[in-house]
């Protein structure tokens, strides 16, 4: 059988977000976000460390596009700092012209190295003030009219450049990381002895309907305003594991796999394709679950014009018996590595919940063109860390087969995905183009295809999986 092609205008590239990756946090009037402050706290990042250096990648952005051009990448996904643009965040706070140029220039600069931006407005770090000011997120009115100011500001410098944004990402790990975990940014939590004040177990839901609607109006913003003039795209990101049945002769275990899907995917999918949240959620949720009225729903609903897709991994999906904690956010559904066979669902890495299975990758990609109606899939991230990378000699860091297993592994399958399954996926942004600060597990966990030594002067240095993708989209993009 002949091999699976892509389209031969396929883009493909890598990704990166500000906070993980810029450092200089008080360069050029830049103001704190929710990750500065979270970050202050002790205890909350597994080794203490914080954003304010990272990789330096404010100050090196022509080094970081020679990298870019040196292995090859056709577009580059990267975030942008609310915190330098507007740094008290507010529609009335003045705008900070320092900040906005130096994303103008950045991407003024990846587009004569001929390399395609990819922005996404949103990648976790609100300005702490409007936390402060307003609560942030969890204040739907003010977030959704800041949000959308910011946006405005950010289309007026730089649509007639960048032909694809994305609104939010991973909107799921803000809400329930954020809100209900707290093992991120703002770091609320439903556990009342942790947090005592407020309705903690509505939060999630509430912050995410806050997110979907600013998403809309963003939308709307850019269709009506931007677009016709300068075209472009906009979609919201959103991860998503495949699950398999823990036990899969039981019927209860495959139910919880699709109830969890929608708890997880279709908690912010369906709002965005259908208008409303999932059945599933509903009625278990009940009126902890927003409503939308009817001028958010016209809003949010169809507000996509592609999918971004984040994917990582694959869990074994086991039904609970029983109510469903206030606070679930599962669908009452456990997440196991491990099946009733004793199987594993993939090879262990340095992440706990990052397992990779590529095949449950093509399956995903099919899950999600069923559900919406075959939308056009951008591949906005995917990657891996691997077990103990860290503490390896750098020679030995820098031959990274594993991930170059991984990326030919995921890479077959959404080649098999698009050829053989007819999934419309057009683009594709490999986590990581640079190792860089993973959130709360700190600098130890490496997901970068460049290696970045942070006791010498955040030196990089490509990895063997750096060198190799561009071999591995030559030898499946038809020509
Ligand atoms: C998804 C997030 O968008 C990104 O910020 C993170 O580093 C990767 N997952 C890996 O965990």
């Amino acid at each position: 059988m002949a091999k699976s092609q892509l389209p031969p205008d396929f883009l493909w590239g890598f990704a990166t977000a500000a906070y993980q990756i810029e450092g200089a946090v008080h360069e050029d009037g830049r103001a704190d976000s929710i990750w500065d402050t979270f970050c202050r706290q002790p205890g909350k990042i597994a080794d203490a460390s914080s954003g304010e250096v990272a990789c330096d990648s404010y100050r090196r952005t022509s080094q970081d596009i020679e990298l870019l051009k040196s292995i090859g990448a056709k577009a580059y996904r990267f975030s942008l700092s609310w915190s330098r643009i507007i740094p008290l965040g507010g529609r009335d706070d003045p705008v900070n012209e320092k900040g906005l140029q130096h994303y103008v220039h950045f991407v003024d600069d990846l587009r004569a190295a001929g390399i395609e931006p990819l922005v996404t407005l949103y990648h976790w770090d609100l300005p702490d003030n409007l936390e402060k000011r307003y609560g942030g997120l969890l204040n739907k009115d003010e977030f959704v009219q800041d949000f959308t100011h910011y946006a405005k500001v950010v289309f007026e410098a730089l649509a007639g450049q960048v032909k694809y944004f994305i609104t939010f990402n991973e909107p799921w790990c803000v809400a329930v990381h954020g809100y209900q975990k707290g093992i991120f940014a703002p770091g609320r939590t439903s556990d009342r002895s942790v947090n005592p004040e407020g309705d903690g177990s509505r939060e999630p839901w509430i912050v995410a309907h806050s997110m979907l609607v600013a998403h809309g109006h963003a939308v709307k913003l850019f269709r009506d305003e931007f677009k016709p003039k300068h075209g472009g795209r906009i979609a919201i990101t959103l991860n998503g594991d495949w699950g398999e049945p823990w036990d899969k002769n039981d019927p209860k275990d495959v139910a919880a796999v699709q109830r969890k899907q929608e708890f997880f995917i279709g908690w912010h999918g369906d709002p965005i394709y259908f208008g409303d949240y999932p059945a599933s959620m509903r009625e278990q949720l009940q009126d902890r679950l927003p409503e939308f009225t009817e001028e958010e729903r016209a809003i949010v609903k169809g507000s996509n014009d592609f999918y971004g897709m984040n994917h990582y991994c694959a869990d074994y999906v086991r039904h609970i018996e029983g109510v469903p904690a206030a606070d679930d956010v599962t669908g009452n559904t456990e997440l196991l590595k491990v099946n009733k066979e004793g199987e594993r669902i993939g090879p262990e890495t340095q992440s706990s919940w990052l397992t990779p299975n590529p095949l449950g990758f093509r399956k995903l990609l099919n899950w999600i063109s069923n559900r919406y109606d075959h939308p056009t899939i951008y591949v906005t991230e995917n990657g891996t860390s691997l077990k103990g990378e860290n503490d390896l000699p750098i020679d030995q860091l820098l031959e990274d087969d594993f991930r170059v297993q991984f990326f030919e592994d995921y890479i077959g399958a959404m080649a098999d995905a698009y050829t053989l399954d007819k999934i419309d996926v057009q683009g594709y942004m490999a986590w990581s183009l640079l190792d860089n600060f993973e959130w709360a597990e700190g600098y130890e966990t490496r997901f970068g295809v460049t290696y970045v030594d942070y006791e010498h002067g955040q030196t990089r240095h490509p990895k063997k999986s750096a060198r190799m993708i561009r071999h591995m989209f030559d030898s499946v993009i038809r020509k």
